[in-house]
């Protein structure tokens, strides 16, 4: 058995199977490049997720908001809508979009970095959505928004801090701590220095503070875990602070971040051992809260998504083996063009395994270099009108999707 295979994806007679479907049968019937999400995989991940959380103690309830940048389709959102999920949006027209699909303002948080006042006037246009600030001086503009839409009732607020620590599988996905691993800067968030003052400010201006927020980055594996704990002790520290000063949350929410697996051998991020500990101390710390909150977006989605793609050729270059293929990574699964350490598993669809393998590069149709899907990895020879699956195409792929070349961002079917 391949180690990528489970419940959605299968190999029957030596085919890739999608659900119960045959990835050929699907390329057929609806062309390629094609993405292909699972309903039944997203709610298996779910069920994990929530599985992760049921020691939760009667009267916390444990609050999944689905970070939609990871895939904003709207059959995906309503499906997550009838599973009692919330919304995690980061900017007006994500938003607007959750409202379409039907989320009630109150299920969404608004979470922007480098935000207008028009942003906010957008979204304060749902006056029920929470407004996560992610900067002392978001507050003038929130305040300008809130006084040109003459909202008068009290906009319920949360807080994004910057704790001090964030992990991510590349350094453009680290999103707290002081610089990257690469040294860049990292613009998110309050330092631990204002979090009080700006909860003091808030509530003065007669907003209602309601939580505090950390996102500390995507992707993570199981090598992250004792600086991701970290980083739960601080939170729950933070809050027990706040809690003294007289600020009485009602949720603590902790982002996203914990990856499933894309490669063979990452080792998986230990997701029930994770909400174990977020749940022991924040019983521990006794803070009163009504809820906590995570923002899923890798664990419902990337794997329950795939990218099928047709080979147009096998090309021969100084050596080098290319299948030549219908698509272009950066209008399907622009993660490996982004971020040099990410890596999608590619499987030869119309024939699996058996054969001699050969080292062949999956090669995009853009005009760049960098637009292979994989280098050099290992499959039974591809022909021209072969199938090739790219797997963990279901987040971060279509939403990063462009139209360069003036290529079109492939159809989506969810099964
Ligand atoms: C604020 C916020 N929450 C949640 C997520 C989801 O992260 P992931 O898909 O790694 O779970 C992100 C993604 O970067 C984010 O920026």
């Amino acid at each position: 058995m391949n180690w990528w295979e489970g419940e959605f994806l299968r190999v029957k007679n030596n085919k890739l199977y999608l659900e119960s479907r045959s990835a050929e049968q699907l390329a057929e019937k609806y062309g390629t490049p094609l993405y292909v999400y699972s309903r039944q995989q997203i709610l298996r991940n779910l069920r994990s997720l929530r599985e992760a959380f049921s020691p939760a103690p009667a009267g916390l309830e444990v609050r999944m908001a689905y970070a939609m940048k990871a895939n904003p389709h709207p059959g995906l959102l309503k499906t997550l809508l009838k599973e009692d999920c919330w919304i995690d949006a980061v900017s007006p027209a994500e938003v607007e979009m959750a409202i379409r699909a039907g989320f009630t303002e109150e299920r969404i948080m608004f979470t922007g970095t480098s935000i207008s006042q028009e942003d906010f006037e957008q979204v304060l246009k749902h006056p029920g959505v929470i407004v996560n600030i992610d900067a002392y001086e978001q507050i003038a503009l929130l305040e300008a928004a809130r006084k040109r839409l003459r909202i008068k009732g009290p906009v319920r607020v949360s807080v994004r801090w910057n704790p001090g620590l964030g992990r991510g599988f590349c350094s453009k996905t680290v999103t707290a701590g002081d610089r990257s691993s690469d040294g860049t800067p990292i613009k998110f968030g309050l330092e631990d220095s204002l979090v009080l003052g700006t909860f003091k400010r808030l509530k003065n201006l007669g907003l209602k503070p309601a939580g505090l927020h950390q996102h500390l980055g995507s992707g993570w594996t199981e090598e992250d875990f004792p600086v991701i704990i970290k980083a739960v002790d601080r939170m729950v520290k933070k809050a027990g602070e706040l809690k003294k000063a007289g600020f009485q949350l009602e949720f603590l929410d902790f982002g996203g971040g914990f990856g499933p697996k894309y490669r063979e051998e990452q080792r998986l991020f230990p997701l029930p051992e994770y909400a174990a500990y977020i749940l022991d101390r924040v019983e521990s710390a006794k803070l009163g809260l009504k809820a906590i909150v995570v923002e899923p977006g890798k664990h419902l989605l990337a794997g329950a998504g795939v990218l099928l793609v047709r080979v147009e050729y096998i090309k021969k270059s100084y050596g080098n083996l290319f299948a030549c293929v219908n698509a272009g990574t950066y209008n399907t699964v622009p993660r490996p063009a982004i971020y040099e350490e990410a890596y999608h598993e590619i499987v030869n669809a119309s024939r699996v395994n058996g054969g001699k393998k050969v080292k062949i590069t999956i090669a995009g149709h853009l005009c760049e270099t960098g637009d292979v899907f994989g280098v050099e990895r290992m499959l039974p020879l591809p022909q021209r009108g072969y199938i090739l699956a790219v797997l963990m195409a279901g987040a971060y792929c279509r939403s990063m999707a462009s139209h360069f070349n003036l290529r079109d961002i492939p159809r989506e079917i969810l099964l």
